[in-house]
């Protein structure tokens, strides 16, 4: 069974889909391990750390994937990247599956069998799969840093014989893992914070992180979570209740951290650009929702926009990537996981169940055709 991990080829892409730690294992599976050259550099990962785990390093993306009956991405690769794999061979990467009909049809076309990771199912079993909550946490983490480096001020109140600087006031908008983390982060930096969300059940673990708690709690909010522990769609209404709430409250926030997302949906709009305005000059707002169409009206994909009020709206994007290391250490742990799921031990070669939930929630490509049934009309 050979296994390759190719370099990424986005430029904004500084994760790999591998490390030292997870090759050994590969190797001690029994899997021949190609490296392409330098995939792992900017996660600090040099290609000699790689052949010491047992890897071979390999020139090219084409040397690598050459016979390959898996492939380890981070992102969607492109079909001409997985020219010479053998047919059938696994590929498992974060799909961006939606809206994406031509790419996963071309896809198909490869013959390959494509996992999408962000598929993966949220069930206790799957935990240790779970790449969006890998890369959520470290993005809210460093959702707040960001917005600390680019505030002129102390975020935590300190006096001093010169002074007192007051501590900022910080607001973290949806309260999933980015969320959660955000707000852990915020806290021990020293902000007062506050945070909201639609589902009732944020509420508890908000305030059981030393932050207060604000949203429009009607009915409507009771209902806000689905079955699957995500946030629904709000109705007209609701949003306009929620923003009169905000409204008044981000006028008097120092930083805010916007993290709302709703699974196939564009991201919820919860900042508008009268509410910008409203801001004090010198405050920053974080849009962690930036590539799904922004939490904040005026947020831009890869920008810092400075308003005329001079408050600061960071878009930066591939968040979890801007801590390539850690984000590598734990995506690729989430990879072997699963693929753990998909050998077969004795016989060191692939053996996928397609009765096992797991292939049925990720598998988007199977025998040149897109299988996956959410996505399979394109
Ligand atoms: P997400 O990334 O889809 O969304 C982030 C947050 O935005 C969510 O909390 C959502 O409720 C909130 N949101 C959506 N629309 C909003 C609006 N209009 N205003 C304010 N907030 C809004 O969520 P994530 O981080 O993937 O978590 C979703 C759920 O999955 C959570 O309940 C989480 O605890 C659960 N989960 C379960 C795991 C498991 O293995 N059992 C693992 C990880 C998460």
């Amino acid at each position: 069974m050979r296994i390759a991990v190719s370099a990424e080829t986005d430029a904004n892409e500084a994760r790999v889909a591998a490390t030292p730690e997870t090759v050994k294992k590969l190797v001690g599976l029994g899997a021949e391990v190609a490296v392409q050259a330098g995939a792992g550099q900017a996660s600090g990962i040099v290609d000699a750390d790689f052949e010491k785990a047992g890897a071979k390093i390999t020139p090219d993306a084409a040397a690598t994937v050459a016979g390959a009956d898996v492939v380890l991405a981070v992102r969607r690769p492109a079909p001409s990247a997985l020219a010479g794999v053998n047919a059938n061979a696994a590929v498992l990467a974060i799909m961006d599956p939606y809206g994406q009909h031509e790419a996963l049809n071309a896809l198909a076309q490869t013959q390959v069998q494509a996992f999408a990771m962000e598929l993966m199912p949220r069930i206790t079993r799957a935990q240790v799969m779970d790449v969006l909550s890998s890369q959520a946490n470290l993005a809210g983490y460093r959702a707040v840093l960001d917005a600390a480096a680019e505030y002129g001020r102390a975020i935590p109140m300190m006096m001093t014989a010169a002074g007192t600087v007051p501590a900022a006031k910080i607001f973290i908008m949806g309260v999933g893992v980015a969320g959660l983390q955000a707000i852990a982060t915020a806290r021990r930096l020293g902000g007062i914070v506050t945070a909201t969300d639609v589902r009732p059940a944020t509420k508890e673990q908000v305030e059981s992180l030393g932050a207060k708690f604000l949203a429009v709690e009607d009915e409507e909010f009771k209902q806000a979570q689905t079955a699957g522990g995500y946030a629904k769609e709000m109705s007209a209404e609701y949003q306009a209740k929620q923003a009169a709430l905000t409204a008044s409250h981000i006028a008097k926030q120092d930083i805010v951290v916007t993290t709302a997302l709703i699974p196939g949906r564009p991201a919820p709009r919860l900042i508008s650009a009268e509410m910008v305005a409203s801001m004090r000059p010198g405050s920053v707002i974080v849009d962690l929702a930036v590539e799904r169409g922004g939490n904040c009206e005026l947020s831009r994909p890869g920008e810092i926009v400075v308003t005329d009020n001079h408050v600061k709206i960071v878009g930066h994007l591939n968040v979890a990537g801007r801590l390539a290391a850690t984000a590598s250490q734990l995506y690729a742990k989430n990879l072997l996981a699963f693929l753990e799921t998909l050998i077969d031990k004795e016989a060191k070669s692939l053996r996928i169940d397609g009765e096992d939930e797991l292939v049925k929630a990720t598998r988007l490509t199977q025998g040149g055709a897109v299988v996956h049934p959410n996505f399979a009309a394109a």
